[in-house]
C-alpha cells in the first residue's frame, strides 16, 4: 500500500455538496449494527452538474445506496479506499444509505464502539466515517435527527443530541427513541449512548429564565461519585453567562460517563461523553488536584456549546479556533474559583515544560499547522496549551472590556458557521481598533520565541535601559523566522523592596505595565530609577516565551520576597534552586561532593519563618522545579545528573529545615469534613509538600509520619501522598505492605487503581521497569483500556525518567512494545504513547541511538497513519 499522505491547508475548497437535513436509523447490535442514513442534499452554488459526490467511509459494509428513492447498482457508485464516489447527482436530492458495522471489535474507540456495558461514541475529529457514508467534515453542518433503536433490557437507555421526541416499543423485546437536535452541526458533534445506565438529575435556570433539565448518566456503582461535577456544570453555567454573556440553547444538556474513552472528554451538542476519569469524583477516591481537573474539564465541555459547537471550525487545520479560545475560557474559569496565582502557576508550567519541549522536538508545528498526515495527531499542547497563550495574549493586548465586546460580536456575527482563526482574530482587531497583522504570526510560527533582556543603569541620570531581543528557533520546515509582537508585562522593585513608579518618554506608567516587543531588538528608557532597582519581567508569564536574563542570586532572593507578582515571586523561586541543582550537576558529573548553596537554603529558611504568601502559592514556590523542567534548559541532558542533584537538592533542604518542616506539617493538619474548596486544598498541599521533605530528610520518625497519614484514611489526597512517600522510599518493610492493602482494598475501583498502578512504576528505584512488565499482566490491567494505559506506561515513560532512560535500552524496549500491540488496536493512543521516544536529540549519544533503533524497530510494522506520521518526523 503506498505510504500515507499529508493534507495541506492552502488545498481548501469548500464542500461540493451540502447536507441540510441527516435522518439517522441505528439498529443495534455488538457485532452487527445496521445505520440508515437518509441524507438531503444540495450542490453548493460553486460548482457545476460535473461535480462528483464523494463521501467518507471506514470499515463499513455496504447495503445500500439509494437516489432519490432508486437503488444504485454497484457499477454506478465506486468505493475506493475510504471513499465513496457517485459521479453524477442531480442539484438537490435525497441519498440513502444502508451499512453494517461492528462496535465491539472497534478497539480504536473512534466512531460506533462498546464500552462496558454501553454504547457510545466518538466522533472527533473522523470517526463519524466509521458510521455512515458522510461529507465528514466540519464545515457541512445538518439538523440531524435519529432514531436508536436497542433491546429493551441490555439498552433500556438510549440517548443522542438534542431532544427526544418520540419513543416506543418494537416486536422482539427491542424499542426505540427518536432525538432531534434543532441546531445545525457538523458530524463531529454527532452522539450515541446506549445501555444500562443511571441518571442523576438536576436543573439550572438560565438568565432569560428558562428551565435547563440537567442529566448525568453513569453505570450504578458510580451513583455516590457524581455531585461534584453535577455542581461544576452549574458554576460553569453561571459563569459563562456572567462572563461572556453565553446562554445555553437546548432544553436537555447531559453527560455520560463511559470507562474507556481517548480523550478527556468530548463536546457533543447536548451530550457530552467524559471518559469516567475526568467526570467521577468523591473525597474517598479522588484526589485535589483531580477534583480540580473535573472542574476544569466540565467546564471546557460545556463552554464549547458556543466556542466550538455554535461557532464552529471551517476544516481541522482551525482546531485551535476553537480549543485555545475553550482552554482560555476554562482557564479563567478556573481561577475565578481557585487560587488564581496557583492556576497560572499550575497552566504555566505545564506550557513551559511540556509545550516548550513539543516546541523544541521532531513534532513541532504552528498552532495553526499548514499540513497533516492525521488529524488525530494534532490534538496537542501547542494547539491546546499554546492556542490558550495566544487568546490570553490578545485579552491582556485589548483590556477585558474590548475583549468582551469582541468575543460577543465573534458569537454573534459567526453564529452557526464554519470559521477560521482570521474570523476570530480580525473581529478582536475590529472592535479595538489595533493592528494585529503581526500578532496573527503567533498562529503561523512554531518554536518558542527566547527572549535575552539586559539592563544598563546610568547612576548620573537616574535612568534604566532594558533592552530586550527575541529570537525564534529553527523548527521542522521552518528554518526562517520573523520577529512576533510579544507582550512582556514587567515591573521594577527598588532596593528597599518597594516597587518603582515607571516613567517612560516623561510619562507614568504606574508601578506595572506592558512593554510591546515587536522588532528583533528594542529598548526601554526608565527615568528616575533609584540605583539598584530589579526588573521583574514576563510578570505572569505574559506570553509563551522563554526568557533570559542575568539576575544575580541576590537579586532573585529579592524578587522571591517583593515581587507584588505571585507568579513571579514563584518563578524567582525556581530560577534559583534551577542554578543552585545545575551547579550541583556538575559536581556529579565530575563526582564530587553535591552541596547545596547557602543562599537556597537562606531564602527557604526565610519562606517558611515568615511567609508572606497566600498558602497555596508558598506550597508551590518550596517545590523545586521538576526534573523536566531541568532538562529542559540543558544544552545537553543529562537524565542521572538531573536527578541525582535534585534529589540531593531536596534532602539537603530537609536536612538543614526540619524543624521548619515538621512545624509547618502539624501547622496544616485539618480536622474538619473533606471539601475541595481553595482554603482546604491549600492546606493540604503546604502539608504534604512539608511531609516530602520530611521524608527525604530519612529520619525514622518521618516516615512514621506517613504512615500514620496514610492508616488515618482522612481523604485520598492525603492517602495518596503518604502512599506515594513509603512506596517510593527504600523501606520495602513500609512501602510494600501499604501498596498491598491499598491495592487490595480498591481491586473494585479501576480509577483508583490506575492510582495505584502510577504510584509503584513512578518509583525512583532500579526496579521499577521489572514492576511494569509485572504489573502488565495484573488483572485489572487491559492494553485496551486507554486509561490503564496511560496509567501504567505513560506515568512510566513520561514521570519516572531515571528508568525509562535506563542505559541497558530496556525503558525503550518496553514502550515499542507496547506502541507495537497499540498501533494494531488503537492508533491514537499508540501515537501519544510513542511521543517520549522520539525526544532523543539533546540526550547522549548512547541512548539516542537505543532510542532511534526502536523508532526503527517501531518502523518495520505496517503502521497505522497516526504512528506513521510521528515515527516518520522523529527519524527524520
Ligand atoms: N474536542 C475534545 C475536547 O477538547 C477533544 C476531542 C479529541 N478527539 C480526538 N480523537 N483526539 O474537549
Ligand atoms: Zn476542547
Amino acid at each position: 500500500m503506498a505510504e500515507p499522505q499529508a493534507i495541506y491547508l492552502s488545498d481548501y475548497r469548500p464542500p461540493a455538496y451540502r447536507v441540510e437535513k441527516t435522518e439517522l436509523t441505528f439498529d443495534l447490535d455488538p457485532n452487527a449494527t445496521r445505520v440508515r442514513a437518509r441524507l438531503h442534499m444540495h450542490r453548493h452554488d460553486d460548482y457545476d452538474a460535473q461535480a462528483a459526490l464523494t463521501l467518507s467511509g471506514h470499515a463499513l459494509k455496504t447495503e445500500r445506496v439509494a437516489i432519490d428513492g432508486h437503488t444504485l447498482l454497484e457499477s454506478e457508485y465506486r468505493i475506493e479506499g475510504d471513499q465513496l464516489i457517485i459521479d453524477r447527482v442531480p442539484t438537490s436530492f435525497v441519498l440513502d444509505t444502508e451499512v453494517v458495522i461492528d462496535p465491539e471489535n472497534n478497539t480504536a474507540l473512534e466512531g460506533l464502539y462498546v464500552s462496558g456495558p454501553m454504547f457510545c461514541t466518538q466522533c472527533e475529529p473522523e470517526g463519524f466515517r466509521r458510521i455512515t457514508w458522510y461529507p465528514d467534515r466540519p464545515d457541512v453542518m445538518a439538523v440531524f435527527t435519529t432514531t436508536v433503536i436497542g433491546d429493551r433490557q441490555r439498552q433500556p437507555v438510549l440517548l443522542s443530541n438534542g431532544n427526544p421526541i418520540e419513543r416506543g416499543e418494537l416486536p422482539g423485546g427491542r424499542h426505540f427513541v427518536t432525538w432531534e437536535d434543532p441546531h445545525p452541526k457538523p458530524s463531529y458533534l454527532f452522539a450515541l449512548v446506549a445501555g444500562s445506565l443511571e441518571c442523576v438529575r438536576d436543573s439550572f435556570t438560565t438568565m432569560s429564565g428558562r428551565e435547563v433539565a440537567l442529566e448525568l448518566w453513569v453505570e450504578a456503582q458510580n451513583l455516590e461519585k457524581t455531585d461534584w461535577a453535577m455542581a461544576s456544570l452549574k458554576r460553569a453555567m453561571a459563569w459563562d453567562e456572567q462572563a461572556y454573556g453565553r446562554e445555553y440553547d437546548l432544553d436537555l444538556f447531559m453527560i455520560v460517563a463511559v470507562d474507556d474513552f481517548n480523550m478527556g472528554a468530548m463536546e457533543n451538542k447536548g451530550l457530552n461523553i467524559f471518559n469516567s476519569a475526568a467526570v467521577l469524583a468523591n473525597p474517598q477516591t479522588t484526589t485535589d488536584a483531580t477534583f480540580q481537573r473535573i472542574e476544569g474539564i466540565v467546564a471546557h465541555e460545556y463552554f464549547h456549546n458556543w466556542s466550538g459547537n455554535r461557532v464552529t471550525c471551517r476544516d481541522w487545520f482551525q482546531l485551535a479556533l476553537k480549543e485555545g479560545f475553550t482552554v482560555f475560557r476554562d482557564q479563567s474559569f478556573s481561577s475565578s474559583i481557585n487560587s488564581a496565582p496557583v492556576k497560572r502557576i499550575e497552566d504555566a508550567a505545564l506550557l513551559r515544560t511540556l509545550q516548550f519541549a513539543e516546541d523544541a522536538g521532531p513534532t513541532a508545528h504552528p498552532v495553526r499547522p499548514d499540513h497533516f498526515i492525521e488529524i488525530s495527531n494534532f490534538y496537542t499542547l501547542t494547539i491546546y496549551e499554546k492556542g490558550a497563550e495566544i487568546v490570553r495574549m490578545l485579552s491582556n493586548l485589548l483590556g477585558e472590556e474590548a475583549f468582551r465586546r469582541g468575543s460577543d460580536l465573534y458569537f454573534e456575527r459567526f453564529d452557526g458557521q464554519a470559521v477560521r482563526v482570521e474570523d476570530f482574530v480580525e473581529t478582536m482587531a475590529e472592535v479595538s481598533g489595533e493592528d494585529l497583522t503581526q500578532f496573527m504570526r503567533w498562529y503561523a510560527q512554531a518554536g518558542t520565541p527566547q527572549l535575552t533582556a539586559r539592563s544598563d543603569y546610568d547612576v548620573e541620570q537616574r535612568q534604566l535601559t532594558l533592552t530586550i531581543s527575541q529570537q525564534t528557533p529553527p523548527t521542522p520546515g521552518q528554518s526562517d523566522k520573523q520577529a512576533l509582537h510579544v507582550p512582556v508585562r514587567m515591573g521594577l522593585i527598588a532596593a528597599d523592596g518597594q516597587p518603582v513608579e515607571l516613567v517612560l518618554n516623561g510619562e507614568s506608567h504606574g508601578t506595572d505595565t506592558v512593554l510591546h516587543l515587536r522588532q528583533a531588538e528594542q529598548q526601554w528608557v526608565f527615568d528616575n530609577v533609584a540605583e539598584g532597582a530589579v526588573p521583574s519581567l514576563l510578570r505572569g508569564l505574559s506570553a509563551p516565551v522563554r526568557l533570559e536574563y542575568p539576575w544575580s542570586r541576590d537579586e532573585l532572593s529579592h524578587l522571591m520576597r517583593f515581587d507584588e507578582d505571585g507568579f513571579n515571586r514563584w518563578d524567582a523561586t525556581q530560577r534559583l534552586a534551577l542554578m543552585a541543582i545545575e551547579e550541583m550537576m556538575v559536581a556529579h558529573q565530575r563526582g564530587e561532593l553535591m552541596a547545596l548553596d547557602a543562599r537556597l537554603i537562606e531564602a527557604f529558611r526565610h519562606l517558611l519563618r515568615e511567609p508572606t504568601d497566600d498558602k497555596a502559592v508558598l506550597a508551590e514556590m518550596l517545590r523545586l522545579p521538576s526534573e523536566a523542567w531541568i532538562a529542559e534548559q540543558q544544552e545537553r541532558v543529562d537524565i542521572d545528573a538531573i536527578h541525582g542533584a535534585r534529589r540531593a537538592a531536596i534532602e539537603q533542604l530537609a536536612d538543614n529545615l526540619f524543624p521548619e518542616f515538621e512545624s509547618l506539617y502539624h501547622a496544616n493538619q485539618r480536622v474538619e469534613a473533606y471539601a475541595p474548596t481553595p482554603e482546604q486544598i491549600a492546606s493540604r498541599s503546604l502539608k504534604n509538600v512539608a511531609l516530602s521533605y520530611l521524608v527525604a530528610n530519612g529520619e525514622p520518625e518521618a516516615l512514621n509520619m506517613a504512615r500514620a497519614q496514610y492508616e488515618a484514611d482522612h481523604n485520598m489526597t492525603d492517602v495518596r501522598a503518604a502512599l506515594t512517600l513509603l512506596a517510593h522510599s527504600d523501606r520495602a518493610d513500609l512501602g510494600d505492605p501499604a501498596i498491598r492493602a491499598f491495592g487490595e482494598r480498591w481491586a473494585h475501583d479501576s480509577l483508583v487503581m490506575d492510582q495505584w498502578f502510577a504510584t509503584q512504576v513512578t518509583r525512583p528505584q532500579f526496579d521499577a521497569l521489572e514492576r511494569v512488565r509485572f504489573l502488565m499482566a495484573h488483572p485489572a490491567f487491559s492494553i485496551k483500556n486507554p486509561n490503564r494505559v496511560r496509567a501504567l506506561i505513560g506515568a512510566f515513560t513520561q514521570q519516572n525518567r531515571v528508568n525509562f532512560h535506563r542505559l541497558d535500552g530496556e525503558g525503550y524496549r518496553l514502550l515499542a512494545d507496547v506502541v507495537i500491540e497499540l498501533n494494531r488496536l488503537n492508533p491514537e493512543i499508540a501515537a501519544r504513547m510513542i511521543v517520549p521516544l522520539t525526544r532523543y536529540h539533546r540526550l547522549d549519544e548512547k541512548r539516542q541511538a537505543l532510542m532511534r533503533g526502536e523508532l526503527e524497530r517501531i518502523r518495520q510494522e505496517k503502521l497505522s497513519r497516526n504512528v506513521f506520521e510521528v515515527v516518520e518526523k522523529a527519524l527524520a
